[in-house]
């Protein structure tokens, strides 16, 4: 099963990604997760995408699209994947299409969390991610069952991330705005583009997407497997 979440910052496309490739046991890809890892290597593509990504900007398609096309050729994608930050602009959708047709594959869905604007800030300005397992917290929406100890794996080390500040989430949404919004209807044209309501609250928002998902003649497949 091959999908795209697509949505603001702060939408949720990474807290729900994470419960997808559990539900169907595909690979969450998670662009802006590659970019950081890159940063912290301080490899030649980090050097390059650290202060666009700290002013809140795109990094460039040609290497996002590069970067994209190395993954998905690995083999844990040969079940599929869930597409988390990718694509953002119509060049990297259209990328990504010529990518698929080469290999005879075809997306299955693409999701629109649907979020409004000013419950973005708050969700982003909240956020802090366990240092050794990459869970996802939140000051407010979901804190650790015990304060300062990660659920999942018992680590008292957290980080949050350099653009998750109120300044540069507001170049982060007009990026969105003026270069990720055009992919709706780009997508819609395609007949794949469903929508879910990404305010509701976050086992709210899984259990509509699963039920989308499920929908789908691949779910059965993977589900059943
Ligand atoms: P990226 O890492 O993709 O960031 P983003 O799109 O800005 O999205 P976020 O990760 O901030 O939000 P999310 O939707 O994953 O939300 P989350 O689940 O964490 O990209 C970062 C940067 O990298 C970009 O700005 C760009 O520079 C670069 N980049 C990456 N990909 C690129 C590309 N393809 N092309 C060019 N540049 C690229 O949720 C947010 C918070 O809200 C969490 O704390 C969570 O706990 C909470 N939350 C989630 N769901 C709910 C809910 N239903 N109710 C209440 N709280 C919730
Ligand atoms: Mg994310
Ligand atoms: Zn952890």
């Amino acid at each position: 099963m091959k999908l795209i979440l697509l949505g603001p910052p702060g939408a949720g496309k990474g807290t729900q990604a994470r419960r997808l490739q559990d539900r169907y046991g595909i690979v969450q890809i998670s662009t802006g997760d590659m970019l950081r890892a890159e940063v912290a290597a301080g490899s030649e593509v980090g050097l390059q995408a650290k202060a666009v990504m700290e002013a809140g900007q795109l990094v460039s398609d040609d290497i996002l699209i590069r970067m994209l096309e190395a993954r998905i050729a690995r083999e844990d994608c040969a079940r599929g994947f869930i597409l988390d930050g990718f694509p953002r602009t119509v060049p990297q959708a259209e990328a990504l299409d010529a990518m698929l047709k080469g290999k005879g594959l075809a997306l299955d869905a693409v999701v629109e969390l649907q979020v409004d604007d000013a419950a973005l800030v708050d969700r982003i300005a909240g956020r802090f991610t366990c240092a050794k397992c990459g869970a996802g917290y939140h000051d407010s929406f979901h804190r650790p069952r015990v304060d300062g100890v990660c659920d999942v794996c018992g680590s008292t080390e957290f980080t949050r991330r350099a653009d998750d500040n109120r300044e540069t989430v507001g170049a982060r949404l007009a990026a969105y705005h003026r270069q990720t919004a055009p992919l709706l209807p780009y997508y819609a044209a395609s007949g794949k583009l469903h929508r879910v309501d990404g305010m509701a609250e976050m086992d709210e928002v899984a259990r509509q997407l699963t039920s989308v998902l499920d929908a789908l003649p691949e779910a059965e497949v993977l589900t059943k497997s």
